[in-house]
C-alpha cells in the first residue's frame, strides 16, 4: 500500500492555470497513479483535501502504519511547519513531488519547508513526477 496525498488547490488540476499544470484533471492523475501501482504490485489509495489539518492527519495515519507516501503538499510546501513537523516522524519513505519545477518559478517557491525531513524531492516533470515517485519507493521496498 501507497499513500499518495496531494494537499491545497490539486483538486482543481485541468481548469487551475493549465500553462502551468497542464490539461489533465485530478481524476486523470488518480488514474495514473492507481495504474502505476498496478504494475508495480503495490495498492495505491490517492486522496485530496483543502485543509491542512486532515493533511497533517493523514501523515499521521501514514506513521503510525509505516505506509510510504508520495506527497505534493502543494503551498504548504513553502509555510507549513506543522506539515513538516508530521513529516519528520515519518516511518517508512515519503517523496515529495511537484508537477511544476518550484525552483524555477516566483522567489517565494524556492523554500520547501519539507524537504529536509523527506527522502527526496521530485519536481518538474508533469504528472510524470508521480510516476517517478511511485518507483522510487516500489525501488526503496525492494532493496530495503
Ligand atoms: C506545486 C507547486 C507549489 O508551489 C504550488 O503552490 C502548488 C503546486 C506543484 O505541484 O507544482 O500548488 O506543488
Amino acid at each position: 500500500m501507497i499513500l499518495v496525498l496531494n494537499g491545497p488547490n490539486l483538486g482543481r488540476l485541468g481548469v487551475r492555470e493549465p500553462d502551468v499544470y497542464g490539461a489533465e484533471t485530478f481524476e486523470d492523475l488518480a488514474t495514473l497513479c492507481r495504474d502505476t501501482g498496478r504494475k508495480l504490485g503495490e495498492h495505491v489509495e490517492v486522496r485530496q483535501t483543502d485543509d491542512e489539518a486532515e493533511l497533517i492527519g493523514w501523515i499521521h495515519e501514514a506513521c503510525d502504519g509505516r505506509i510510504p507516501v508520495v506527497l505534493n503538499p502543494a503551498a504548504f510546501t513553502h509555510y507549513s511547519y506543522a506539515l513538516r513537523d508530521a513529516i519528520a516522524q515519518r516511518t517508512a519513505p515519503l517523496v515529495e513531488v511537484h508537477i511544476s519545477n518550484p525552483a524555477a518559478r516566483e522567489e517565494f517557491r524556492h523554500t520547501s519547508v519539507v524537504a529536509g525531513v523527506a527522502t527526496g524531492t521530485i519536481a518538474g516533470f508533469g504528472l510524470q513526477s508521480y510516476v517517478l515517485a511511485l518507483h522510487a519507493i516500489a525501488e526503496m521496498k525492494t532493496t530495503s
